[in-house]
């Protein structure tokens, strides 16, 4: 049995990573793939009854140090019951956010480091990494909007943080990229949902040959 893929989907609220995900499922089903599709937090019983505590509540709710430790013990249960036994049987697991979020989420206002995430990771989930991370980016104003004529008005925990917060996570997201150009690839999130999803297999046609 031949290994499958761990991708990863990546970027700021609004700029349509749940949407992408499921076309690039539909996509590579429709090539005679098997995939998986899931998400972060969540993904698994146990992770998807962490993310309740994590999306609801206050947004004071959790210090920076619990909240990365929830993220860090949802991402375990989701890396061992879901991700990988997955792969392990030779499918592709499109995953909607992942590593990278918690990086770029519980990194800023710098309570914990890069390193303390990273850490957290390696003890959770042995450091498991995606085959592919897919960083999608659109201008912040767009992504509000997006975010915003999707929401009416109800945001949650997190979506709710102000703009500075939401520039500071774009900023981390370029950096992470910048720094792992094996893994990463940047995706230009402007136009259809067609028109993304083409530029999202063209990011993995390496694969699709
Ligand atoms: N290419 C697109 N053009 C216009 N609208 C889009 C496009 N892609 C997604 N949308 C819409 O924008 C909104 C946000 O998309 P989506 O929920 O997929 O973003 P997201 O990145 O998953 O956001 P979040 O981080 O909040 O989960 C949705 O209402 C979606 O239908
Ligand atoms: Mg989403």
């Amino acid at each position: 049995m031949t290994r499958g893929r761990f991708i990863t989907l990546e970027g700021g609220e609004g700029v349509g990573k749940s949407t992408q995900a499921r076309l690039l499922a539909e996509a590579l089903e429709a090539r005679g793939i098997q995939t998986v599709l899931t998400r972060e937090p969540g993904g698994s019983e146990g992770a998807e009854a962490i993310r309740g505590l994590l999306l609801s509540g206050a947004a004071d709710r959790w210090s920076v140090r619990a909240e990365a430790l929830l993220f860090a013990a949802a991402r375990a249960d989701h890396a061992e019951r879901t991700i990988l036994p997955a792969v392990e049987a030779g499918k592709w697991v499109i995953c909607d956010r992942f590593l990278d979020s918690s990086r770029a989420y519980q990194g800023v206002g710098g309570v914990l480091s890069d390193e303390d995430i990273l850490t957290l990771h390696r003890i959770g989930s042995g450091g498991l990494l995606p085959d592919r991370t897919l960083l999608l980016a659109l201008p912040l104003d767009e992504s509000s909007e997006r975010a915003g004529a999707r929401d009416a008005g109800a945001v949650d925990r997190i979506g709710g943080r102000d703009a500075e917060f939401h520039r500071d996570v774009a900023e981390s997201f370029r950096r992470f990229a910048a720094a792992e150009p094996a893994r990463f690839r940047d995706i230009d999130a402007s136009g259809s949902m067609e028109t993304v999803r083409d530029r999202l297999l063209a990011a993995l046609a390496d694969w699709l040959r």
